[in-house]
């Protein structure tokens, strides 16, 4: 991670949360200092929501708080991740600028008193933002307390899309820079289908709600420009407070979980942060909560290109706006920032500190619950901040993966609209899906944009990615010719950059790669199923199970693994396996069930070099990071029972203080961390 380690109070991993002291008489803060103390708390966020009181009345300034307040932090040796306000303008700033209030695809204003309200092409939006920041960073610029500025609120939530007359207009503006002309725009689009052809730019609307399917290109094109559109106010704010705070590193906290954000690109957005920081909360009624918490950090990391990242939000219990809002049991608030930690996170940060008395969040867990430090979480919250402590060397080593996973949000965006072969395919379950699969074969998995460089991953899997440029395609070719083990489910490689379909039989951006050619999509009723028989040499037998989608596939050098046995693709190929140049290319034509997408996996694994390591038990969690200072072996239990993980070599359990040989025990929901006996980087990867 850039310069934040060296502006922290000391080096070591970051500790703390989201802290709102506005919200209490300044009696209060003291006794929040001390406790801070206590639990080790390394770094607070500040200001985050503070608009209405730094700028009470238009160009009206009262920093009398706040710098009160950062000089008690400093004094307690607590830095400051400095929030810019910008995601509540206040009132007074909407009673000017009513126009400045997003509208939905349905016309609909809406209204402010929640947050997030925000038309992100509003000139006035801007304008008042920029000067706010700008106040800021003159004042805060060299405080000593300041490690790290923090732009704005998860950009994407609640809304990103707007579809007023302003927003209309940047888009016009948007479109003109990428396609140059109003030809190549009617070309992108297909404008000539259901006669939707423009003559003039002013013609031109966001997708507004249509009385039908509306146009597919044009649709696509509006969430580009909508994450560009946030983006732009980002680089705004990070560009005023890198020339106003020199050195300081800037950073917006994403939202990177498929179930919390889809409206941004994540590629686009990492390469713009100073350091890339991360907010996850558990989708806590799933039964696995660890998986996709898992995933969730390995896009984080991948988006910051492997470099270290910071968990700056998470809870240490129930959220309060889910349907049900599951309350973490003991240790397992532990296990989640570990685990974080485990796949890049130089730190662990809640929301928030203090639990509100009042507002829509008061029912959420923090770290000083409304119990007080006579309470589990507490008791939890200091132990946490001492374990932390303990694993202060492991800041800045990175995580050593084992596979990818080409993801792409614009691909995402293209395959999940509507009138596609069946609404019962999405890409974000497949991606989900597989990810679970390489998770449950403990293999670390890093996230790569399709046209990403791939030779360092002995095996590369696609869940979907319906829309595949031509550079992707190449690249995928040269991997596989070059000795990659590449797996590619359904529905991929099907369109451009566009949303226009490779010319010729589908997959046309895969075909040559695959070895086949796919004749007809043949989705399935709604729960039915079909059987898969394999060649029983190559697969051990039995039946395998798939289910919401088939196809005709039409093998041109491609060997055929396994066949459906019944459905409608009854005797033709279900799952493929193409030998080119030095690699395999795997294709999956249905959506196999977890224990069969599994099988699947083990068998192409066997053309790579990966390691075998199906003797781990299911939800043992093993991750490396490696260092300067050395390697390190994470192991988490998520099970209830007590797990022996073999060690490569003797090494030193760094929350215990024990030595450790052969087998490391970890207890029932515990997590260990080993700083093994070798130098760093002689374990081959894989
Ligand atoms: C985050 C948000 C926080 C808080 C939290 C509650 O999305 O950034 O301000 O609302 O959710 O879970």
């Amino acid at each position: 991670m850039p310069p934040i380690t060296t502006r922290l109070s000391g080096s070591g991993l970051a500790f703390g949360g989201d802290y709102n002291p506005e919200q209490w008489p300044e009696e209060v803060w003291a006794d929040d200092m001390a406790l801070m103390r206590e639990a080790g708390v390394t770094m607070v966020s500040v200001g985050v929501f503070s608009w209405a009181l730094l700028e009470p009345a238009p160009g009206v300034y009262d920093f009398g708080w706040l710098d009160r307040l950062l000089a008690l932090l400093h004094e307690h040796g607590i830095a400051v991740d400095l929030g810019t306000p910008t995601t509540v303008p206040p009132a007074w700033f909407y009673q000017r600028h009513p126009e400045a209030l997003p509208v939905t695809k349905d016309g609909q204003r809406l209204a402010f008193g929640g947050r997030g309200a925000i038309c992100h092409s509003s000139p006035a939006y801007r304008e008042a933002a920029t000067a706010v920041t700008t106040r800021l960073a003159e004042r805060y610029a060299d405080h000593p307390a300041l490690a790290m500025w923090h732009v704005h609120n998860e950009y994407g939530a609640p809304v990103s899309e707007c579809y007023c007359d302003i927003s209309a207009e940047d888009f016009r503006r948007w479109l003109r820079e990428r396609h140059q002309t109003l030809d190549a725009l009617n070309e992108a689009w297909g404008t000539t289908f259901w006669g939707q052809r423009y003559s003039d730019w002013a013609q031109i609307q966001p997708p507004r709600r249509t009385p039908t399917a509306g146009n597919p290109g044009q649709q696509l094109d509006f969430k580009r420009f909508t994450s560009d559109a946030m983006l732009a106010n980002f680089t705004a704010e990070r560009d005023i407070l890198h020339r106003l705070s020199v050195g300081v590193p800037v950073t917006t906290n994403f939202m990177t979980a498929l179930s919390q954000c889809r409206s941004v690109d994540y590629w686009a957005w990492g390469r713009e942060v100073d350091v890339v920081s991360n907010d996850h909360y558990l989708v806590a009624e799933a039964e696995r909560t660890h998986v996709n918490l898992a995933m969730s950090a390995d896009i984080t990391r991948s988006v910051a290109g492997g470099a270290p990242w910071l968990l700056l939000e998470h809870s240490t219990g129930a959220v309060n706006w889910q349907p049900r809002n599951i309350a973490k049991r003991p240790g397992e608030m532990a296990r989640n920032s570990l685990s974080h930690v485990a796949r890049g996170s130089d730190g662990a940060m809640f929301f928030q500190w203090r639990a509100s008395r009042f507002g829509a969040e008061k029912f959420h867990s923090t770290m000083l619950p409304h119990a007080g430090t006579d309470s589990r979480i507490w008791r939890e919250v200091v132990r946490l901040g001492a374990d932390l402590g303990r694993l202060a060397e492991i800041q800045g080593s990175r995580v050593r993966p084992d596979v990818a996973v080409l993801w792409d949000w614009h691909s995402w965006w293209a395959e999940d609209m509507e009138w596609r072969p069946t609404e019962d395919h999405s890409a974000d379950e497949r991606a989900d899906a597989w990810y679970e699969a390489l998770y449950d074969r403990h293999l670390t998995v890093d996230f790569a944009h399709p046209e990403a460089e791939l030779a360092a991953y002995p095996l590369v899997v696609v869940p979907s990615l319906y829309l595949m440029t031509e550079a992707a395609s190449a690249n995928l070719r040269r991997y596989v010719e070059q000795g990659g083990v590449l797996v590619v489910s359904y529905f991929s490689g099907i369109v451009d950059a566009t949303d226009t379909v490779h010319p010729g039989a589908h997959p046309g951006a895969l075909r040559d790669v695959l070895g086949l050619t796919v004749e007809e999509f043949l989705p399935l009723r709604a729960g039915r199923q079909v059987a898969l028989s394999g060649d029983a040499a190559m697969t051990g037998g039995g039946l395998l199970s798939g289910d919401v989608w088939t196809e005709t596939v039409v093998p041109r050098g491609a060997d055929t693994v396994w066949r459906y046995a019944d459905g409608p693709a009854a005797g033709g190929p279900a799952v493929t396996r193409h030998a080119l140049g030095a690699g395999h290319a795997w294709y999956v034509s249905t959506r196999l069930a977890p224990a069969d997408l599994d099988r699947v996996l083990a068998l192409a694994s066997q053309d790579t070099r990966l390691d075998d390591r199906e003797d781990l038990p299911r939800d043992v969690e093993i991750v490396h990071r490696e260092g300067e200072q050395g390697s390190y072996l994470f192991a988490i239990n998520h099970t209830a029972a007590e797990t022996k993980v073999p060690l490569p070599v003797p090494g030193t359990e760094l929350l215990t203080g024990e030595r450790t040989v052969g087998r490391l025990c970890v207890p029932v929901g515990g997590v260990r961390v080993v700083r093994l006996d070798r130098e760093p980087g002689d374990e081959p990867r894989g």
